[in-house]
This record gives structure tokens, sequence and C-alpha cells, in this order.
């Protein structure tokens, strides 16, 4: 019995591992690209680099209170008359408050999801029916970085924001310590992407992500980041790069490339 159930399970598991679920949904459309660079994640004008500018504010499903930051989706529109069939690589920088779309998406997508010279004809739907799936977000020259927020102040508190997040994974939690020591104390989001700690240690610093990986969570560690005197304002590689990719639940998987 307990070995049919195991067999079971695994049949299961098997059926419904999926790193590209594929979701049915609508988009609505923004044509201001600073709608969405001063976006709740924090990005700034940072977010413009990203994914060609490609940017997308997302619901809270998606937006997961900041966890969803930098997430990178493809997402095309289910009219073949007026759309590609590859459609938009985006970037999430932004929560988007009215549920009655998934996405609202930047200029720039609505430009890479057309036919050409149809972008307008889109817009002036409103809302499409769209399908999407979750995508690794890539930076082949960019390891993950730390950004150091401008309302830190040495030594007393630290707000940070990561930077050049790849794979398809979110960071739940970053803990921070001088380099060489194990004594390490946990950062909190603050908002968006943004963690901050009040307990900063001296000297340099390493940090540790955890990432959702697999149906679970892994360390990412970054043995040395910010130097003993580390600025706000100034960015800090870390050395390591993430890759992971975190499964969701969903029958059929889609295995086809858009
Ligand atoms: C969008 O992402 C998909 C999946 O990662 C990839 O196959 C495709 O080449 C990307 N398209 C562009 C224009 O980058
Ligand atoms: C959308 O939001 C409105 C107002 O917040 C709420 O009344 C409604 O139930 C929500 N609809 C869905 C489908 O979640
Ligand atoms: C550990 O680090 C915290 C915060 O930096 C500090 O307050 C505490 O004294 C340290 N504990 C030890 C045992 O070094
Ligand atoms: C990324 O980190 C590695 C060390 O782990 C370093 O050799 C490399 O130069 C870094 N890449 C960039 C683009 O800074």
């Amino acid at each position: 019995m307990a070995h049919f159930l195991w067999f079971l399970f695994l049949l299961l598991s098997s059926a419904t591992a999926c790193d590209r679920c594929v979701h049915q949904s609508k988009a609505s459309f923004v044509t201001s690209v600073a709608a969405l660079t001063s976006g709740s994640c924090g990005y700034g004008s940072f977010a413009i680099g990203l994914n060609g500018g490609n940017l997308a504010a997302g619901v809270s499903s998606l937006y997961k209170g900041g966890a969803g930051c930098g997430a990178c989706y493809q997402i095309r529109c289910k009219d073949p008359k007026f759309c590609t069939s590859t459609g938009a690589n985006v970037t999430l920088v932004d929560h988007n408050y009215d549920n009655r779309t998934d996405f609202v998406l930047g200029f720039f997508a609505l430009l890479d999801m057309a036919h050409d010279g149809m972008a307008r004809d889109i817009y002036k739907l409103g809302i499409v029916d769209i399908e999407y799936k979750r995508i690794p977000c890539v930076y082949e020259d960019q390891n993950l970085s730390v950004r150091v927020e401008e309302s830190s102040q040495r030594p007393y508190y630290l707000q940070i924001k990561p930077l050049y997040q790849g794979g398809q994974t979110e960071i739940v939690g970053i803990d921070v310590a001088e380099v060489g020591s194990s004594n390490w104390s946990s950062m909190s989001r603050n908002y968006g992407a943004v963690w901050d700690t009040n307990r900063v240690p001296t000297g340099a610093l390493q940090f540790r992500f955890v990432v959702t990986s697999g149906y679970d969570g892994k360390w990412i560690w970054a043995k040395s980041v910010l130097p003993a005197d580390w600025k706000p304002g100034e960015i800090y590689d870390s050395g390591v790069q993430i890759t992971e990719i975190a499964q969701e639940s969903c029958y059929p998987c889609d295995y086809g490339n858009w």
C-alpha cells in the first residue's frame, strides 16, 4: 500500500510540476513610461533598461507584496489579427490595483506584442485577452547587484535594493553579516524590491539571499559585497548570479516555445 501511494505521489507530482504554466487573462495599457518607472517596486529610472523598456504592472497575486518585483513574463494577446504569436517579454516593476486585468503593460511591450502598425488599434480596444507564462530573466553580463539606497545611514541603518535578479524565482529573505562572521542579522522587506535593517553589522558586509527554487527555497551566498565604507547611492556587485527556477503547478504544462 505504501509503495502504491508513493508511486501515486510521484505520478501526481510529475503531472503538475511545471515552470511554464500558461495563464489566460486580460491586459490593459499605459502610454506614459513614467507611470511604470515610478512604480511600487522602487526601481526608478533603472527600470528603463530592463527587457528593453518592456515594463508591466501586475495584480496583487503577481506583485506578491513586492516579492514579484523584477519577475519576467512572456505575454501575447489572443487576437491574431492584431498580435504576433511571440508577444512581448516584460519585467514586472509596479503593482496594478485594478483587478479587471492581471497586467497593465507599458508602451514598448504593446509595440512588441502588435503586428507592425497595429499598436494603436490594440490600444484603442482598452482591454484585450491575453495569455502569459513566467520566463527566466537573463542578465548575461551582470551579476546580482546590491544598490545601497539614499535613506541608508552608516552605521545605523542599511536600506538596499537587489538589481539584476536572474532566473525565475523570488527573493523571500535576505540576511547580512560582517565578512567572515556568522552573526547574521535578517533584513525585512520595506516596500517593493527594497529591504532594510537597523541592526547593521560593522565592517565589510556579506549577504545571504533566500530564493524560491523548485518547490521550496535555497540559499544564495554572496561572500563579500559591501566594502566597510559603503555609500548611499552606490551599486555593488555581489559576485553571484541567480539562475534558480521555481516550479508552479498546472496541467498540462506548456513545453512549446512561443
Ligand atoms: C522571450 O522569452 C522567450 C522565453 O524565454 C525566448 O524564447 C524569446 O527569445 C524571448 N524573446 C525576445 C524577443 O527576447
Ligand atoms: C476586484 O476589486 C473590487 C474592489 O476592490 C472587489 O469588489 C471585487 O470583488 C474584485 N474582483 C475580483 C474578481 O477579485
Ligand atoms: C551580532 O550582530 C548584532 C547586530 O549587528 C549585534 O547587535 C550583536 O552584538 C552581535 N552579536 C555578537 C555575539 O557579536
Ligand atoms: C561576476 O562575478 C564574478 C565573480 O564571481 C566576477 O569574476 C565577474 O567579473 C563578475 N561579472 C561582472 C559583469 O561584474
